[in-house]
């Protein structure tokens, strides 16, 4: 009997050193945080294993560690919510991915000292036995915490195997334009789509300027990001997600019809008391890549991901709030 595929995320494990704050320090200044600090497993890859490990997918992660305390703390909440470990490797030089998160009412200020994440590919045998874990792979998901050239060397793998990428562009980065082509699912939030549109010269710059708004989506901000999204979908992207905050997001895809245009679709964001926005986007990505892979419709797949993210942001942490299956389906019916 075959093997159960998995979805196999390759990317970043950061140990959340989180502490509430009236307002950033400007520099210079010493500022009294409110309450003690709080440590909480995190980084774009593993919260989005845990992401979609809750939400019902199974999932194997490949990332580095230190060799310290964080480090086992982190392999431990994956091992918790049930996504395999193996190919997380031990870095005996570096020390843990560690983010210092400023919690500032609704938003929140990060800062990433990257660490082990970084030497991710660095070591030969090891990303061997991540690109043999891709003939059993459903997806491989990717976002831009670890180098550059790990990650594009991992996209054109995982076309050589036939197996549908799916790339979080977070943080923001310039990537090959003959490699963002080979995406099958991209996910991105309002600048980071306006940053690869940029890069790839599509728009003029005058064209993409769009407003920083936090607030539901004004008619000018959903037509914004409708053409940032149909320029990658142009440029050779299957389907692109542009993320909105509080004001949900939107899809474009493939029409079902042959020969119509794409298909653009708006999910507006239910309305919740924020606690903490941090790792929205990445339940975002987990639960839009499980929804699509059980072959949820876009539309619904869109839906059960704006949900899920919204929940969320209801609560405290990076993986210690990301809700389950069963939690997301209670808020949807
Ligand atoms: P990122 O954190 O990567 O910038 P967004 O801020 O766009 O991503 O958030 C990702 C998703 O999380 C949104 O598309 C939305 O569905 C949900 N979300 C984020 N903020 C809120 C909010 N204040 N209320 C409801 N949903 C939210
Ligand atoms: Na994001």
């Amino acid at each position: 009997m075959e093997e159960q595929k998995r979805i196999l995320v390759v990317g970043s494990l950061n140990m959340d050193q989180v502490v509430q704050v009236p307002r950033l320090p400007v520099l210079g200044e010493t500022l009294l945080g409110a309450g003690s600090l709080k440590l909480v497993p995190g980084g774009k890859g593993a919260n989005q294993a845990v992401a979609m490990a809750r939400l019902g997918g199974a999932v194997t992660m490949a990332g580095r560690v230190g060799r310290d305390p964080f480090g086992q703390q982190l392999l431990v909440a994956l091992q918790a919510a049930g996504v395999s470990t193996e190919l997380v490797a031990i870095d005996e030089e570096e020390a843990s991915g560690t983010a210092f998160i400023f919690l500032v009412e609704q938003d929140n200020a990060i800062i990433v000292a990257a660490g082990a994440n970084g030497s991710l590919g660095r070591d030969a045998g090891h990303l061997t036995r991540i690109e043999e874990a891709l003939a059993q792979a459903s997806a491989l998901v990717l976002q831009l915490e670890i180098p550059l050239a790990t990650v594009e060397h991992l996209i054109t793998a995982a076309r050589a195997a036939a197996v549908p990428v799916v790339l979080n562009a977070a943080p923001a980065q310039h990537l090959r334009p003959d490699l963002l082509r080979q995406v099958e699912l991209l996910i991105v939030n309002e600048h980071e789509a306006q940053a690869l549109v940029t890069a790839l010269g599509m728009l003029s710059a005058s064209t993409v300027t769009s407003a920083e708004t936090r607030e539901p989506a004004a008619k000018d901000v959903l037509t914004q990001a409708r053409a940032l999204a149909l320029r990658l979908h142009e440029h050779g992207v299957a389907t692109v997600v542009v993320t909105l905050g509080a004001a949900g997001a939107l899809l474009v895809t493939r029409g079902d019809q042959p020969g119509a245009g794409p298909l653009s679709l708006y999910e507006p964001a239910p309305r919740v008391q924020v606690t903490d926005t941090t790792a929205a986007g990445d339940c975002f990505v987990g639960a839009l890549t499980v929804a699509l892979l059980e072959g949820q419709t876009p539309a619904q797949a869109l839906r059960f991901a704006v949900y899920a993210s919204a929940l969320k942001v209801t609560r405290f942490g990076a993986q210690s709030g990301l809700p389950s299956r069963a939690e997301v389906m209670a808020f949807l019916a």
